[in-house]
């Protein structure tokens, strides 16, 4: 089987990532290494220069994810900022600046960044759509998932394969794994 080494200190995404990589006949090499969170507005770059960075550091091909949540009342927000929002608000404030919302449309985003070491990078996007729920919901997955409301039952409250099926980082992954 191929391998995949995939960069990350998240051990919700490593455990997706196998899953979703496994069905189309990779294998996944974790790899401990948290690259440096670039400050952009995009999620192209930040993971185009995690997955160049670590390539260099570790002189080998190497995937990173980069995810985030897209708001579409809060103009996008918190977007490329989800991990900063996740840790210094959680998901309990993210529903009060939602309250009297209606527009509680939003996406989740998965950019895939793969490099070799001496190339330039490449981005693979996977996107799923949802809403924001009203309360947190399910005991599965893990960050935003107990809030993003995919037709009626939150990602929280999806197993494991349901979830990888549809999800930003499946779509993102399966997109990657179809390039190489
Ligand atoms: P990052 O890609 O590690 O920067 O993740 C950004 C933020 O989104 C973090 O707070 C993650 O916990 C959260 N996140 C990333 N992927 C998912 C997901 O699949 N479900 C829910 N939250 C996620």
């Amino acid at each position: 089987m191929h391998k995949i080494h995939f960069a990350t200190s998240n051990a919700h995404k490593l455990k997706e990532a196998r899953n979703i990589l496994d069905t189309v006949g990779y294998e996944v090499e974790h790899i401990d290494c948290d690259y440096p969170e670039l400050q952009a507005d995009d999620l192209e770059t930040i993971s185009a220069y995690g997955a160049q960075w670590c390539a260099r550091k570790l002189d080998k091909p190497v995937m990173v994810d980069d995810s985030g949540i897209f708001i579409e009342a809060l103009n996008g927000f918190p977007g490329p900022y989800s991990r900063y929002v996740e840790d210094h608000l959680g998901n309990r404030n993210v529903l009060k600046l939602m309250e009297g919302v209606a527009n509680r449309k939003a996406v989740f985003m998965t950019v895939v960044g793969y490099c070799e070491p001496g190339c330039e990078p490449h981005t693979f996007t996977g996107e799923v759509e949802g809403n924001i729920a009203i309360e947190e919901r399910g005991m599965n997955g893990f960050g935003y998932d107990p809030i993003f409301l995919y037709n009626d039952r939150t990602f929280g409250e999806l197993q494991d394969h349901e979830k990888n099926r549809i999800s930003h980082r499946g779509n993102a992954m399966r997109k990657f794994a179809g390039w190489l």
